[in-house]
This record gives C-alpha cells, structure tokens and sequence, in this order.
C-alpha cells in the first residue's frame, strides 16, 4: 500500500450500501481500510460481522474486523430490515461463509486502541447505528481530540427520516447512542438524508458495472436487483439511494458537498424518537451538516473507482 493514504475505520452492519462503501473504501487508492467493526441494524450482530468478514475476502484484502454491540443502549432492538437488505443481508445472495475470524478485542476498544496508537490519523465512519462509537466514547473519551474527524451517514435535518416521519434508520436503530456522538466534544460531519437521497443509481449503473468489474460489480448487480425493488415499491424511485458508499466518499472528497453548522440533538421522546434536530443547547459543538451534494460527481467517483479498482 503506497504512504499517504487516509487511514479509515468503518463501522458498519452490512447492508447492500454498506457494501458499497466498504468495497469504495478497499479499492480507493486514497484510502486504508485499517479495520470494520460490526454492529447489529440491517442485519442482526453475528450476520454483520460474517458479512464485513465476506467483503473483505471478496476485496482480497486482510482487514480486521471486530465485531461490537448487538443491541441499543436503552430502548429495545428494533426488527432487522430485510426486507430493504434480505435475509442474509445482501439481498437475495445465499449467506458465504468467510475463513477469517474476527478479532478477540471488541469493536469499542477496538476503535480507542487503533485511534490512540495512530493519533491524528484515523478518520472514523460509522454508516450503522452508533452505539459502538457510544461504548467507544465512554471506554476513552480522549478519543473525540485523537481521531482526525467521525464522518457518520445518520439522520436527515431537514429531511426529515425514512423509516418513519422523523428519523432516519440508523439514528433510530439506537438513538440514545447517537446523542451521546452529539453530545461529545468532537466535530461531527453528517451525511444525511438530506444529500444522501439525492444521490440515486439505477440497475443499469450496476450491470454496466458487472461488465467491466465482474467480480464486485456483479456481486452488486445482484445484490441491488433486491434493493432496487425495495426503493420501486416503498419508495416510489426506479434505482437505490447511495448512503453509505457517498459517506466514505465524503471522507476524501469533502468540497464535493456544502455544509451548514448547527449543534444537533437527537430526540428521545416516544412519539418523535429518533429526529435529528437542531439543538438549542449552548454547550454543544456545531456538527458539520451537508445539506448538498455534486450529484454526478460523487457517482463517477464510486463506478470509476469500483471498475478500475479490482
Ligand atoms: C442507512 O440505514 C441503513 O439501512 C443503510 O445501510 C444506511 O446506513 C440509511 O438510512
Ligand atoms: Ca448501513
């Protein structure tokens, strides 16, 4: 691997995006892939953890993975959704069983450990819920001044959510996590709903793919031929929103989006549980929202660097 890389950790529970943003991440020549942690979401925990096991064997490349929490920290664990990501998570691809294992830490100390020994380097990216970067952030809270930034796909400000009314899935998979991220003393970039909905493929994005990048392009080609009827019937849309894979390219090509700053607060209350919203508390740093995004420039990025990358 050539130096100057940007050295990312990944937290994820994949997921048919969180493919694509890990296969980004592993082919990018401007990115280190140093480690997953899994967390449950999509999929529950133990499937999470094959399943970032499985990308980084069709990726070809040794990246750890440290498998985290299986449940939120307060409320009880909302159902998996498979029916946006299949069964096994990838669709209707039959579960793979990879060779590796994970590692014997746990994803919290996992994450506080690469930080402290690479301080001022790591950019993490969570694209699940956040209670790994909770559990992380209570295990060292030294961390929020070590990591180079936290760059989450999580909640929709001014969106509003997509699993109900007000929140986004990943923010309302644990929301008592994801305030605690807010609340901590770091600058938090989110990549939300609000530009992660713009950015939309159609199936024909992914079959060109499968041509010329047989490998992980046909793997993908099957995997959203699931999740693209999903989006048809639920959403009303002919392709996939790119959340996860836009967060990591937000990681590296961070003018392609335009930001505003405003502290967040995740709502805890039962009837709105889960809304990300601006926050009136003095004592909260201002998170980094994107609220726009260079559409066809950051799909180039993912289908070049896809094809060209394996
Ligand atoms: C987020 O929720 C998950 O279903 C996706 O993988 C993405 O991280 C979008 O709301
Ligand atoms: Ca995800």
């Amino acid at each position: 691997k050539r130096m100057n890389k940007q050295k990312i950790i990944i937290d994820t529970d994949p997921g048919i995006d969180d493919a694509m943003a890990v296969f980004f991440a592993g082919l990018s020549e401007k990115l280190d892939l140093v480690a997953m942690t899994s967390v449950f979401g999509n999929v529950t925990l133990d499937i999470a953890t094959r399943n970032a096991m499985v990308l980084a064997e069709i990726l070809n490349q040794n990246v750890p993975v440290s498998e985290g929490f299986s449940k939120p920290l307060v409320q009880r664990p909302n159902p998996v959704s498979d029916y946006v990501h299949g069964k096994e998570g990838f669709g209707d691809i039959p579960a793979r069983f990879p060779k590796a294992k994970p590692t014997s830490v746990p994803a919290d100390k996992y994450i506080c450990d690469l930080i402290n020994a690479n301080i001022g380097e790591i950019i993490l990216c969570p694209v699940g819920p956040l209670t790994n970067i909770a559990m992380a952030l209570r295990h060292d809270p030294t961390i929020t001044s070590k990591v180079k930034s936290i760059i989450i796909m999580g909640g929709g400000v001014f969106s509003g959510g997509n699993v109900t009314e007000f929140a986004e899935a990943n923010i309302w998979n644990d929301p008592h996590a994801a305030d605690e991220v807010f609340a901590a003393d770091w600058e938090v970039t989110v990549i939300g709903l609000d530009v992660t909905q713009k950015v939309v493929c159609a199936h024909s994005d992914f079959s060109k793919l499968a041509n010329k990048a047989p490998v992980i392009g046909g793997f993908l080609a099957q995997a959203t031929d699931f999740y693209i009827k999903f989006y048809k019937e639920a959403v009303g849309i002919n392709g996939c929103q790119m959340h996860d894979p836009i967060t990591v390219i937000a990681t590296i090509y961070p003018d392609l989006f335009t930001y505003e700053y405003h502290p967040i607060e995740v709502c805890l209350e039962p009837s709105r549980i889960g809304e990300t919203m601006i926050s009136k508390d003095k004592k909260r740093r201002f998170a980094k929202i994107a609220v726009d995004v260079d559409i066809d420039a950051v799909k180039k990025i993912f289908f070049d660097t896809i094809e060209t990358g394996f």
